[in-house]
């Protein structure tokens, strides 16, 4: 409850404040500024990040509204992105391929379905069509990766288009910046959160500050590679303000959603069905179970769930 009251309260004043870089930043101020190179490169992006290269974060997504970016999403295979379910509301699509976005690269693709996940900032966006094969999806985390990789200590990184300062406006160019894990228990301390962390949250940053996501990367991912795969281990939630000493990202935990996300996304084809015509070669005659095959080897009705045919 508080949580969302926080996330809440914070876009709300960021709107009033003109500093919600989804809201006023990309959408207000288009291509001329960007195009003419008048990005202001003094500040330091992301947080305290740099450039990323482009095409590098293949799974990294622009979450759009109003036709401008809104927030960060990964994909997790080629319909469906990860998000943070305080993005949702409106009409949203997803921009996939971009790397600037005042250019036109990429594909925008509008969304049949969303899921917000019950007690997690996690939502799933399932996209009308396929992303290219080009867009290499993130894969979700193991036990294995949270307690080697991307245990506390370790360094994650994380990218959007986000603001760059506290207060400060978006980026133009993908930015990403490399923050050590937390653990949940120095995250907890009293000159941090204070016991406001969750056990589905993960925190990452610098106990001096300085690097951070901030507004406008919410939903995009905290990832860690390994064994040449990169793995979602966190999704951008919260912070208190950004970059800030001992007020380290907060992020939900890929991994406490995981049996949710699956469930959504389904882990792979189907498993083959043993009662099928097709499977049993049994094309005009009966497949196991006692299934009716016709001659194109279709099943008669749905035999083989609602008991004998
Ligand atoms: N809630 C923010 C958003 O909507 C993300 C804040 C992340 N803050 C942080 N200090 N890491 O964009």
């Amino acid at each position: 409850m508080k949580r969302s009251v926080e996330i809440l309260t914070g876009c709300v004043l960021l709107v009033l404040a003109s500093g919600c870089s989804e809201l006023t930043g990309m959408d207000a101020v288009p291509e001329d500024i960007v195009t003419s190179g008048a990005v202001d490169q003094t500040q330091t992006p992301i947080v305290g990040g740099q450039d990323a290269t482009p095409g590098s974060r293949p799974y990294q997504v622009s979450v759009q509204r109003f036709g401008g970016h809104w927030c960060g999403g990964a994909l997790l295979t080629d319909t469906w992105v990860l998000t943070a379910k305080h993005c949702l509301g409106g009409t949203l699509k997803v921009r996939v391929g971009v790397h600037r976005l005042s250019s036109s690269e990429g594909q925008i693709i509008s969304l049949v379905q969303t899921e917000s996940h019950p007690q997690m900032d996690i939502a799933l966006l399932r996209l009308s069509s396929p992303a290219s094969p080009d867009y290499t999806p993130l894969e979700l985390p193991t036990q294995e990766v949270m307690s080697g990789p991307a245990a506390p200590g370790e360094t994650v990184e994380v990218s959007g288009w986000g603001d760059t300062s506290e207060g400060g406006r978006g980026s133009d160019v993908l930015q990403e910046v490399a923050v050590p894990v937390v653990s949940n228990s120095t995250c907890n301390a009293p000159q941090a959160y204070n016991g406001r962390i969750e056990d589905s949250e993960i925190c990452a940053g610098f106990a001096e500050g300085g690097k951070d996501s901030c507004q406008g990367d919410s939903g995009g991912p905290l990832v860690v590679d390994f064994q040449g795969k990169t793995y979602s281990v966190g999704v951008v939630s919260w912070g208190e303000g950004c970059a800030r000493p001992n007020k380290y990202g907060v992020y939900a935990r890929t991994i406490s959603a995981k049996g949710w996300i699956e469930g959504h996304i389904g882990s792979g084809p189907p498993p083959p069905d043993p009662n099928s015509c097709v499977a049993n070669n049994a094309c005009g005659g009966r497949a196991p179970g006692g299934c009716y095959c016709d001659s194109v080897c279709e099943r008669y009705g749905d035999c083989c769930s609602d008991g004998p045919c």
